[in-house]
């Protein structure tokens, strides 16, 4: 199994802290942000992973990251010219992924659980990873019946049919890259993830799973604020790195 960090992007809903440097770096509490998804990556055993950056802040990354030696894994680079959308994470990792099975975590999402059976049990087709939260509006969201089978899934709806949102963590079979190149750009000129996860619902190979502990994106300054705290209280004794 590949991992995927998408940690591009311009994230201006975090200017003027973001005008000189990318969200992912910015502190949580004692680690940078791009810190957690890192550890979840590295606790579910993927020592291959991709880390996608915007280009203007690809040095940072190198400076900070290296190459993953001192972690124990191996890091490769990719430049996102411009944030075309989380899919677009799958194009530019088409010769890394190599037709393995990818798992893919968004640079700013912080997660209490680990993922070590989901990653171990995955055989094909696509698994997300969905969280009940108070605002589903923000986020992915995923309807399911009462055995968890996924019946819909709409990118941040004005009126959400669930309140599970899909959170930034996705393990995909190596057919994603294709998907992804079919994919349009949506409304807001984005390839959109949730796409994705559609087309894997059509063939019926569509997996939802519930996230179990804490769960927090911190995209925004309130979010971020709440990342700190989850990260001193809950995150100390999860991280490896
Ligand atoms: C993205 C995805 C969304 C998902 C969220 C999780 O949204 O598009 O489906 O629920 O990440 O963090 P964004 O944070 O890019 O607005």
């Amino acid at each position: 199994m590949r991992g995927i960090i998408l940690s591009g992007g311009s994230a201006t809903r975090l200017r003027p802290c973001t005008k000189v440097t990318s969200k992912q770096l910015l502190p949580v509490y004692n680690r940078p942000m791009i810190y957690y998804p890192l550890n979840t990556l590295i606790k579910a055993g993927i020592k291959d992973i991709l880390i996608i950056v915007a280009p203007e802040r690809a040095g940072d990354y190198l400076n900070l990251l290296g190459s993953g030696k001192e972690f124990g894994v191996k890091f490769t680079y990719e430049i996102q010219d411009k944030p075309k959308g989380l899919a677009e994470a799958f194009i530019i990792g088409e010769n890394f992924i190599d037709n393995e099975s990818v798992a893919m975590i968004l640079g700013d999402n912080i997660f209490e659980d680990d993922f070590v059976e989901a990653v171990k049990s995955f055989k094909g087709g696509a698994k997300i990873f969905a969280k009940e939260v108070k605002d589903p509006e923000r986020f992915g969201v995923v309807e399911v019946n009462s055995d968890w089978h996924a019946l819909s899934i709409e990118e941040k709806p004005a009126q959400p049919k669930s309140n599970l949102a899909v959170t930034g963590f996705y393990v995909f079979d190596h057919r994603v890259v294709e998907a992804a190149k079919q994919t349009q750009p949506s409304a807001r000129g984005e390839l959109e993830i949730i796409d994705l996860h559609n087309y894997y619902l059509r063939l019926g190979e569509l997996e939802v799973v519930p996230v179990k502990g804490g769960w927090l994106d911190a995209g925004t300054f309130d979010s971020l604020l709440a990342a700190q705290i989850f990260a001193k209280d809950k995150m100390q004794d999860k991280m490896i790195i």
